[in-house]
């Protein structure tokens, strides 16, 4: 039993499918299948045509890509042959990326197995490389044909990793509106780790609440952007921590900090996703003082500075306003640079 919907795409639509242990019933031994390394002893009994990576944020780069490209050759795929994608974010940005290029697009699908990627990511057909230092640089659009979410995969998850996802889900209701956010709240009361199945409509919820920002604005060029609160906050954060915090927890963070720093705070409804987000990183239980001790203000503003959303007269970011979430514009000058660090560095202080 799943639960299936389509999203319109203007590449090609694709289906997404929602139930538990679905990945048995899909994966057959004549499949390429692109994977975690963590997940390489289940794969290869399944198929003799399998790619490990290590999910690793500064292997999420072109280098990497072209590794995988050569065993691609070496296992003689061609242009009707189809990949498979089994993994979080980083296996989907690099699956993403090496699909659309190899011998000029192939076919592939997609099984997201953390919660952040069957939350948000697995959605919108984007990739993300980062070059260097320049976190998700480069990238395009190629979404998977097919998109599997097993949620069994959300049993072997730690606490970070269920908070990491939850407050991916969470951003996206808020930016819907405030019964969306309500209704996220009620299905997340109902989740429980020990029976992934109640994942199941936490899942749907935020992934159909995200179809319309997705099938409203594909290329990210007017109301898709509001999805980036609190990530230029959280991207700097993940390189000024060396990405010790993972990428939800320091949207999370992002998120507390872009409010701070709008000066809405006291809004009743500012107030509401305050308390939620705080609730949230509260249950993760993530080691507070190893992140404090690791972060480095000047890499921060050098990757705060660096999103590839400002311009070189301004910086824009996604905050709450007077109308809900907005893009907003601001001088680059040392003051907003300082008030941008004092934002942050007030949340890492208080989490
Ligand atoms: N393309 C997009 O639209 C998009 C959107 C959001 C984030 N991202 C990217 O996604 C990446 C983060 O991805 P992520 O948070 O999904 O995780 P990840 O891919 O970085 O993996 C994080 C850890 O979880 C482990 N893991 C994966 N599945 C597991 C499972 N079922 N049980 C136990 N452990 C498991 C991995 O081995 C790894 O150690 C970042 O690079 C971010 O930039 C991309």
């Amino acid at each position: 039993m799943s639960n299936n919907f389509k999203v319109t795409s203007k590449l090609y639509d694709y289906d997404i499918n929602i139930g538990l242990n679905l990945i048995g019933s899909v994966i057959t031994d004549d499949m390429f299948i692109l994977t975690d390394e963590r997940f390489e002893n289940y794969f290869s009994t399944l198929s003799k045509n399998v790619i490990t990576v290590l999910p690793q944020e500064s292997l999420k780069s072109l280098e990497t890509c072209e590794l995988i490209l050569n065993k691609m050759v070496n296992l003689q795929m061609n242009r009707k042959s189809t990949l498979v994608a089994v993994g979080g974010g980083i296996v989907q940005d690099l699956a993403t990326m090496i699909a659309s290029i190899y011998m000029r697009g192939i076919r592939w699908v997609y099984f997201p197995t953390t919660l952040m990627s069957m939350m948000d990511s697995c959605m919108g057909g984007k990739s993300s490389i980062n070059v260097g230092h320049w976190k998700n640089l480069v990238g395009n659009y190629y979404p998977p044909a097919e998109i599997y979410i097993d949620v069994s995969f959300v049993k072997s998850l730690d606490s970070v990793a269920i908070a990491s996802g939850v407050l991916e889900g969470l951003k996206i209701c808020y930016a819907r509106d405030y019964s969306s956010f309500t209704k996220f709240k009620e299905f997340l009361e109902l989740a429980a780790i020990d029976n992934p199945q109640t994942y199941t409509n936490l899942i749907e919820h935020s992934l159909k609440t995200k179809q319309w920002f997705v099938e409203e604005d594909e290329k990210d060029e007017g109301v898709r952007q509001l999805l980036n609160f609190g990530h230029t906050f959280g991207h700097a954060l993940e390189s000024a921590t060396e990405y010790l915090v993972p990428h939800g927890i320091a949207v999370g963070m992002g998120m507390l900090a872009a409010i701070d720093f709008s000066g809405r705070g006291n809004s009743t409804s500012n107030l509401r996703i305050i308390s939620e987000i705080r609730q949230i990183l509260a249950g993760a239980h993530f080691d507070r003082e190893k992140i404090q001790f690791s972060f480095v203000p000047k890499d921060f503003i050098s990757a705060f500075n660096k999103d590839k959303k400002h311009t070189n007269a301004y910086y824009r970011l996604v905050l709450p306003t007077e109308m809900g979430l907005e893009v907003v514009a601001f001088d680059r000058t040392t003051e907003m640079e300082n008030q941008i660090l004092v934002c942050m560095q007030q949340v890492l202080d208080t989490i």
